[in-house]
């Protein structure tokens, strides 16, 4: 009698073993890695010359009711002339940009509409050399 409580008790015990060894191990299922989407770029920004940079840098400096920029644009049509324009127009006649913002040379695009340009020069005369220098370049660049 005391034997087979034993036997019992071992089976018991040995059953009871091999059932915690079969446990699955439960594998956690792996979240796909997730894709990152890129970075959506910016729309590029047009790209500035090197020639306007340097002119706007100048255009900063000016009062606001006289910056060039209001009235003239590169190639659209403005208040005034676009620079494109003034550029074809300077070099057909070889007119020379900053004796013209300087006051020593006439109008050579729009003459009959001098008038709403002069009170720029004020402005433009008070300024250096190598101001005036780098808004003829831009014009010019602008060819
Ligand atoms: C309020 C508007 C206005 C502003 C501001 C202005 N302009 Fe003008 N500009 C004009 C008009 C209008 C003309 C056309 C008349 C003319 O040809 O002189 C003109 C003409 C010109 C011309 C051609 C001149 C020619 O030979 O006929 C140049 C160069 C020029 N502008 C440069 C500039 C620069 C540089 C600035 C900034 C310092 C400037 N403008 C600011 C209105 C403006």
């Amino acid at each position: 009698m005391k034997k087979t409580l034993l036997f019992v008790l071992f089976l018991g015990l040995a059953l009871n073993f091999t059932a915690c060894k079969g446990e699955k191990k439960e594998e956690k299922a792996k979240e796909p890695a997730k894709i990152e989407e890129p970075a959506k770029t910016e729309a590029a920004a047009p790209e500035v010359s090197p020639e306007e940079k340097a002119f706007l840098a100048v255009v900063d400096k000016i009062d606001p009711a006289n910056k060039c920029t209001v009235c003239h644009h590169a190639t659209n049509a403005g208040v005034g002339p676009n620079y494109t324009e003034v550029a074809k127009v300077y070099k057909e006649k070889g007119g020379n940009i900053v004796q013209f913002l300087k006051g020593n040379a006439e109008a050579i695009v729009l003459p009959e509409r001098f008038n709403e340009m002069q009170a720029n020069l004020e402005v433009t005369k008070k300024l250096s050399g190598e101001d005036l220098n780098a808004i003829a370049a831009y014009i010019r660049s602008l060819e």
